[in-house]
């Protein structure tokens, strides 16, 4: 392809000197060398640095394959999963698709809906009366097998698929992807003989997404999971540890923020001008929320969809507290082309405009909201994309991983674990009486009688 994605940390100066950035430079090679080495926190958690140039051809056409049989019999597939089981798939698979795919008439490929990232009963309620009507098919994902999201979903829509379309027929409507050898759903996955694939232990649920986690329900949309690899490939020699910090997209990004954080800087918003990165938004607050957010520390990520947002947190950003930064998604080139016709009676007042391509006005309210919000005081990342598609996409997400990584070394965490997460589990557990939370219930049914 010949270009890369870009990082442009021009507009932060005049907050924190490039020299403090650029004195960042041993720090951010030494955690890079660090996750290379595996000499850091959470060593045992590192398959993700190299799944894109790892990615064996077998793997990727066995993915295709089985795409193409869910194609072939299914108008819907539910992708069951949360967290790092569901968002990294969402995000590409948002980012690709035409935005009203769901009211188009004639669908090349079944449309992808999900369950499992919440416990709403009108949710399942009205995803279940919905597939009543439709030939659907079902990817589940967990690592574990055993999350209860995730795993209530499964319960409800495979008994469901059994019901529509006899229990052999089901069996070839499903797709597993778990661990290889542990949790609920590998067993009912080996027991059934769906179609499987493995979520290997070295990677954990929010850098899966270039694993088969993402990449079948990707392939099921009917996106180009080689291309996905190639920009994730490109990108993870872009960005590996012989790689200087001068040259470093990932190194830059990681000692920016951490010395944005020093000084205060406490938020960091993820701003797009393309409503399509959405989710790449939702993935990327998982990625860095879950990596960094503990031992008290670690920036709070935030988002924004502009220009939307500028009429509801815009007001925030510009003269809220000072304690945010932002980090922009740029899209240089949109995928089709559309101009501001002209009206003779100009009764819009729009005349100025006629004959300008809409991502012309798009472009200037992007330039326009980074200079207020410079002026704001809110330092400015700005990350350009050349083009939306899967070969970029997978730039973006292996460059955000990366960052990710080295960013959490620098801050000294461990950014491979998550165990923040267990509390609300337990109280829930404890709360439903689940087998084996006999203790932990009494204790909070107590209370919660104070
Ligand atoms: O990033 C993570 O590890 C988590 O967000 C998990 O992906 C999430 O909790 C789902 O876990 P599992 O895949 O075990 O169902």
């Amino acid at each position: 392809m010949g270009k890369n994605i870009d990082l442009c940390l021009n507009n932060i100066y005049q907050f924190i000197p490039k020299n403090i950035i650029d004195n960042q430079k041993v720090a951010a090679e030494d955690a890079c060398k660090a996750l290379h080495r595996g000499s850091g926190k959470g060593n045992d958690f590192l398959g993700w640095l190299n799944l894109p140039s790892e990615a064996s051809d077998e793997l990727l056409a066995d993915i295709e394959n089985t795409a193409k049989i869910l194609q072939k019999k299914c108008e819907i597939i539910v992708v069951i999963g949360i967290g790092g089981s569901y968002l990294g798939a969402r995000a590409v698979i948002d980012a690709l698709s035409n935005s009203f795919v769901f009211l188009q008439k004639e669908h090349q490929f079944p449309i992808i809906l999900y369950a499992g990232q919440n416990i709403g009963e009108d949710y399942l309620f009205e995803l279940q009366s919905l597939l009543k009507n439709y030939k659907f098919g079902i990817i589940s994902i967990s690592k574990s097998g055993t999350t209860t999201e995730p795993a209530l979903a499964f319960r409800l829509l495979g008994e469901q698929l059994e019901a529509q379309q006899g229990k052999e027929q089901a069996k070839q409507l499903i797709v597993a992807i778990t661990d290889k050898a542990r949790g609920a759903l590998h067993t009912l996955a080996v027991e059934q003989g769906y179609k499987s694939y493995v979520i290997e232990d070295n990677i954990g649920g929010r850098f899966s997404v270039l694993s088969p986690v993402g990449l079948m329900p990707i392939a099921v949309a009917g996106f180009n999971i080689r291309q996905l690899i190639a920009g994730a490939k490109d990108m993870q020699y872009e960005t590996s540890d012989n790689v200087p910090f001068e040259k470093n997209l990932a190194m830059q990004y990681a000692a920016a923020r951490n010395e944005l954080l020093k000084s205060g800087r406490i938020i960091e918003v993820l701003a797009n001008f393309h409503s399509k990165l959405h989710y790449i938004a939702e993935w990327w607050k998982q990625l860095y929320g879950e990596s960094e957010g503990k031992e008290n520390k670690g920036i709070f990520p935030a988002s924004v969809d502009f220009t939307t947002d500028l009429h509801s947190m815009g007001q925030y950003l510009q003269e809220g507290q000072r304690v945010i930064f932002e980090t922009v998604i740029s899209v240089e080139e949109p995928n089709f082309e559309k101009r501001i016709p002209t009206d003779t009676a100009n009764r819009d007042g729009l005349n100025f405009l006629a004959g300008r391509r809409i991502d012309e006005v798009n472009k200037m309210a992007e330039l326009g909201t980074m200079l207020a919000h410079i002026d704001g005081n809110v330092p400015n990342i700005k990350i350009t994309m050349p083009k939306l598609n899967e070969y970029y996409i997978g730039q973006l997400l292996y460059f955000f991983e990366k960052a990710c990584g080295i960013s959490g070394y620098m801050l000294e965490v461990n950014p491979f674990d998550q165990p923040g997460v267990e509390a609300y589990k337990k109280n829930m557990f404890a709360l439903l009486n689940k087998p084996g939370y006999e203790k932990q219930s009494e204790e909070i049914f107590l209370r919660l009688k104070k």
